[in-house]
């Protein structure tokens, strides 16, 4: 399933003195199977934009029609089949589809178990009832894949468990219906540098094998680029740039300009620069250290 997004605009609060412009004009596609990065300032629009992916903002088919009489462009937003900006889609199949971890999921864990919470997302996406031996086995796999080992920690209160852990476990209950898209806002936020790792790890293990496509907004450059494919940059409600890392990480003076952060490996790379060495690497730490030890003493 592709997302394709076209001339996407949304409002807070609309006709009101509070009314905000979260998205202006977005236009974007992620293809089917990437691993595909959104960065940008706080209130840039990042959070408004994932959150149309699974209908939760829902794009008003009334402001569709009103906006092809004013002959300005047409808004779309699909993903896969589903149209979006249509009231009849039916947006339970789309949330089957589109899974959603928000920021801090943690926050929103309630059942006494960490098997129960886990097991309310499967249920609530299963085409007919499970037996408790399917739904066992389903908690019993999410649990192992973002690395929890299920006999440890199935029977105990997500109260109990560390910060880490708790954000695990929301995304077990998210990805036990394997979805084929999997949108997280923020995954890594507020966890310590093993924690943050730890995540990332478990979504390259849930990519492809359980989720086809993985979509992240991230604060972290570093983050993205180690692990994405390609990164939309979020300014002011528009895309402003969408690029692989290579390319997107050149652009130093931009970035900088928008007042976000580059890459550690862009940053010596840009210091080395300035000193008359030149390495062409895709701003990954291995890439970085591969074409870093290929100079052999190369220094001009
Ligand atoms: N529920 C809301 N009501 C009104 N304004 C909002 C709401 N949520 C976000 N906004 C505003 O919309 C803009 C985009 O916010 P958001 O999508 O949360 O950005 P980001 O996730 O990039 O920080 C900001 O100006 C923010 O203040
Ligand atoms: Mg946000």
């Amino acid at each position: 399933m592709r997302i394709v997004a076209e001339h996407l605009s949304y409002t807070y609060n609309p006709r009101s003195p509070f009314a905000v412009r979260a998205l202006d004009d977005v236009c974007l596609t992620v293809e089917e199977g990437e691993f595909f990065g959104i960065i940008g300032h706080t209130g840039s629009g990042k959070s408004t934009f994932v959150q149309h992916l699974n209908g939760l903002i829902r794009t008003p088919a009334s402001l569709k029609r009103r906006k092809r009489k004013q002959a300005s462009p047409v808004q779309t937003l699909t993903v896969g089949e589903f149209d979006l900006t249509d009231k009849k889609t039916d947006f339970r199949a789309l949330r089957k589809s589109v899974g959603m971890v928000f920021q801090y999921p943690e926050y929103q864990l309630f059942a006494e178990t960490v098997k129960e919470d886990v097991a309310f997302g499967y249920k609530n996406f299963a085409d007919k009832k499970p037996t408790d031996a399917e739904i066992g086995l389903a908690v019993n796999e999410a649990l192992s894949i973002v690395g929890l080992d299920p006999n440890e920690v199935a029977g105990k209160s997500p109260f109990d468990l560390s910060g880490g852990q708790k954000r695990r476990v929301a995304i077990a209950g998210v990805i036990v219906s394997k979805p084929e898209i999997l949108i997280l806002d923020e995954p890594a936020a507020g966890l310590d540098p093993l924690g943050k790792r730890e995540i990332m790890e478990l979504l390259h293990r849930i990519h492809g094998a359980w989720c086809k496509t993985v979509v992240i907004v991230s604060h972290d450059m570093d983050e993205i680029a180690e692990n994405c494919t390609r990164a939309a940059v979020f300014a002011e409600g528009r895309v402003k740039y969408c690029l692989p890392p290579r390319e997107l990480f050149k652009m130093t003076d931009e970035l900088l300009a928008l007042g976000l952060d580059i890459p550690l490996t862009a940053k010596i790379c840009l210091a080395l620069k300035k000193r008359g060495i030149e390495i062409d690497c895709d701003f990954t730490t291995e890439d970085f250290i591969a074409k870093t030890l290929a100079l052999k003493g190369g220094v001009k």
